[in-house]
């Protein structure tokens, strides 16, 4: 992992100094004529990844002091929770000891407040206003609170990231900003399969992806490369079949309570794990691990290679519903979330007729267990469910046909997820000369990944039919967080953006010098990203 690449200063330099600058900037030109220059003007209000909805620059900035403190309505526990995140963002690289206290005691400072009546903001969105008394960030739900917290972060310099004690000041532009995002279904996906990754690294992710308002944490769980969940009526499923990985390493899985507790990471940082157990294909490492899974009753070897669609559950035999049914159960258990991906994708060794009748008898029972399907978009080839949701991960430049057959279903009430692997597979390459990824959809650099209209790539799919968008990052060449930070960093922030902004203020132009302005931040959260030459970094 790579080291973070900030200056440490000593903290009571840095409280002086602190003092100091906040001194300046909010009582404004008060400053003595021979006083050194103040630090650089706060960041422009709305110059941040994702672009809000609205924003009404306005007046003074307010700059964070020794005095400030986060006031919350103390009665709320998501609320407390998410002033106690925000201190937490805050104190090491200010110093400053932020209490997080009840919204009673005292006036300005930084106030959490939820406001039921304001439906207009949703369930994600916020209200920040900042001005020299103080910010107050309006949500109508906590969901909203936590997202206009990483507005408030960003609108901060970059050096708030840092984990020691540094200079500020620490001012935010004066004004409002009002934002809602444009689709509620806005993700990412880890696939743990092909390369087992640690709670650790999982829970890294998770906040890496927090910080640009991705809100759903779908996890590849199984592949023919590993099995990756414990479940508890086919225990080998997790000791055997997930013991190895691409390239013959030593694997993993997670037990119950580590899955839990990414759950539970995930849903402080209000982002929905979506676990997929990919079927009828990609399914080796538990062919592997159960000989009666098999239509000719011989387990397979494990598999650490990276071929695709060679195997298939056996779709005639009673037992492999029982094995579905033990499975989506246990699974669904673990989660609160209201999906549950079932793949589908490259199902090659399976007929079409053995797919459409296995996915006849297999949706039924994620339904039965609660859960609201999820499918590669190859389920448009069988009978979605009701409800169901379709990943579409074919080209943006794919034939009319691919895109037709799923356009129709999302006419027929079947909503997609768009994951263009030609635009948000964070797996491709960015050009030949990436040393990670693969390249089976092209190179993908930072401008085609962000510059494409979700509306518009699928003709006859009007934009009601979109769920959203998600940026998946396949594991056969990713085996680390550092390996993570250079192919999703800094795409990510591009189709986490193209998730949340209104279509209108879609600009590549105006983005890459936003996306510029996240480079000294990803220094000093210790991302190493790829500084792509179509991004003017500073
Ligand atoms: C996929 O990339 N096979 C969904």
């Amino acid at each position: 992992m790579p080291v973070k690449q900030c200056r440490t200063f000593p903290r009571v330099l840095g409280a002086v100094l602190l003092v100091a600058a906040a001194g300046i900037s909010s009582v404004g030109a008060t400053a003595p004529a021979a006083a050194p220059a103040p630090a650089a003007a706060p960041r422009p209000l709305g110059q941040i990844v994702p672009a809000p909805a609205s924003v009404a620059p306005r007046g003074a900035p307010y700059a964070i002091t020794a005095a400030t403190r986060i006031r919350v309505d103390e009665d709320s526990r998501e609320s407390r929770a998410i002033g106690d995140y925000l201190a937490g963002v805050l104190r090491p690289s200010t110093g400053h000891p932020l209490p997080v206290v009840d919204e009673d005691k005292g006036r300005g400072g930084i106030l959490l407040r939820l406001s039921p009546r304001d439906r207009a903001l949703g369930e994600e969105g916020y209200r920040l206003t900042s001005g020299p008394g103080g910010i107050t960030l309006t949500a109508q739900r906590p969901a909203g609170l936590f997202r206009g917290v990483q507005t408030l972060r960003q609108q901060l310099p970059a050096a708030v990231e840092a984990d020691t004690v540094r200079p500020g000041p620490w001012t935010v532009a004066g004004g409002t900003i009002t934002d809602t995002p444009r689709f509620a279904y806005r993700g990412a996906m880890l696939d743990v399969s092909r390369h087992f990754f640690t709670v650790d690294e999982v829970k890294r992710y998770i906040d890496q992806l927090a910080l640009y308002k991705i809100n759903k944490l779908h996890l590849h769980l199984s592949d023919d490369q590993g099995w990756r969940i414990a479940i508890d009526s086919w225990p080998r499923l997790a000791t055997y079949g997930g013991s190895t990985e691409v390239g013959g390493g030593p694997g993993g899985h997670y037990t119950k309570d580590d899955y839990k507790e990414i759950v539970r990471y995930a849903a402080s940082r209000y982002q929905e794990v979506v676990p997929e157990i990919d079927m009828p294909g990609h399914t080796n490492a538990a062919l592997a691990s159960y000989a009666e899974l098999n239509c000719d009753g011989v387990a397979p070897p494990l598999y650490t290679g990276t071929a695709v669609g060679f195997s298939s559950l056996c779709v005639p035999k009673p037992v492999t519903y029982d094995f579905v049914d033990d499975v989506i159960r246990e699974l669904a258990a673990l989660t609160p979330g209201k999906y549950l991906h079932i793949g589908g994708d490259e199902a090659h060794s399976t007929t079409h007729e053995d797919y459409v009748a296995f996915m006849d008898r297999v949706q039924p029972v994620v339904a039965k267990y609660g859960k609201t399907v999820i499918g590669w978009h190859q389920l448009t080839g069988a009978r979605p469910a009701e409800g169901a949701l379709a990943q579409y991960w074919g080209l943006d430049r794919s034939s009319g046909a691919e895109k037709e057959q799923v356009a129709a279903a999302a006419r027929a009430g079947t909503k997609v997820i768009l994951s263009p692997a030609d635009r948000a597979y964070l797996d491709m390459k960015y050009t030949k000369d990436t040393k990670l990824g693969l390249s089976w959809a092209g190179y993908v650099e930072v401008q085609r990944s962000y510059d494409w209209n979700p509306a518009t790539l699928l003709p006859g799919l009007p934009e009601s039919g979109i769920a959203g968008v998600e940026a998946p990052l396949w594991t056969e060449t990713v085996s680390e967080s550092a390996h993570i930070d250079h192919m999703a960093f800094p795409r990510l922030p591009g189709i986490a953006e193209l998730g949340w902004s209104p279509a209108a203020s879609h600009d590549w132009a105006a983005y890459r010098e936003r996306l510029a302005q996240q480079g000294p931040r990803f220094e000093a959260l210790g991302i190493g990203f790829y500084r792509s030459p179509q991004v003017p970094w500073r």
